[in-house]
């Protein structure tokens, strides 16, 4: 059986989906594109991500082409008629397709594409061993904070990483990692002191890193939002990463170098455990 995407109202299998090479997405990676996780044929954490999604629109003066509670029914329609027990679900919004001019085109319907993808997140083994992440340069543009589809940056630094072994890359700017190629980036402190950036335009305010970050404070964990260098993060009991595509992922080696013992830490391993039962817990 071919996989359902959605096309603008259209249903239908995949390879069969299309959008004009005229739109915007394609030419001028005007667009935005928000990732959910599915655990058990359920969305995880899902309204923040519509949030963003409205946030993010409304940042570059897109407007969705259909209302918050229609797209999430189209979510679920989504879930529903490809069987999907575990995976994600993807949502992208361009400006239309219309004759080729930077601004912006008059009386042109946004394009709205929706597709799954199947993906065992909770059984995952990186979670279990640890991945190894790749320092490269932040060469971003300046408004992170909007998840732009133009995603060549991060292409690149994964790329980049993936050369080298690793499974993440975290961008550096100014001396201190702002985040990862496609996660917000993590450490613990040898004082046990939970470090991740704060929010600003310089990163994406990650869901999943928001959730994480709750879970953690109910349980008395200490946690600082500012920059860290990759010297701290070397020097520092445990690193992990967390997204939607992964929720917490143990940090085990950066640039070559094991972080503390090479294992996952038991923070992240048992912020880990939390998230995914608080992701059961109020999955849609
Ligand atoms: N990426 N930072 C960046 C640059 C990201 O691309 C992502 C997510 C995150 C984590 O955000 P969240 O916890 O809301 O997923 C942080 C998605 C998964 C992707 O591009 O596939």
């Amino acid at each position: 059986m071919s996989r359902i995407a959605y096309v603008n109202g259209w249903f239908g299998p995949l390879e069969e989906a299309r959008v004009s090479v005229l739109d915007r997405g394609f030419l001028f990676a005007d667009g935005i594109y928000e990732v959910s996780a599915v655990l058990d044929g359920r969305l995880i954490d899902n309204d923040a991500h519509l949030a963003r999604l409205q946030r993010s629109v409304g940042e570059i003066d897109l407007p969705l082409p259909e209302s918050l509670p229609r797209i999430k029914e189209i979510q679920k329609q989504l879930i529903a008629q490809n069987g999907l027990v575990d995976g994600l679900v993807y949502i992208q919004v361009t400006r239309g397709a219309a004759e080729r001019d930077f601004v912006f085109p008059k009386g042109v319907k946004p394009t709205l594409v929706m597709f799954t993808m199947v993906k065992d997140i909770v059984n995952a083994a990186a979670a279990k061993t640890g991945i190894a992440v790749k320092t490269v340069p932040d060469i971003r543009w300046a408004r992170r904070d909007i998840k732009s589809v133009a995603l060549l940056a991060q292409v690149l630094a994964k790329q980049a990483a993936a050369e080298a072994g690793c499974q993440e890359a975290w961008m550096i700017e100014d001396g201190a990692v702002t985040e990862g190629g496609s996660s917000s980036a993590f450490i613990l402190t040898q004082d046990d002191v939970l470090v991740t950036r704060q929010n600003s335009n310089s990163i994406l305010p990650g869901c999943t890193r928001k959730a994480v970050m709750a879970l953690a404070e109910e349980r008395q964990i200490r946690i600082e939002e500012r920059p860290f260098t990759v010297a701290e993060a070397l020097a520092a009991k445990e690193a992990f990463i967390t997204s939607a595509s992964s929720f917490v992922q143990p940090v085990v080696k950066l640039d070559g170098q094991t972080i503390a013992s090479g294992t996952p830490g038991p923070i992240a391993r048992r912020l880990r455990e939390i998230y995914v039962e608080f992701a059961r817990a109020t999955a849609d």
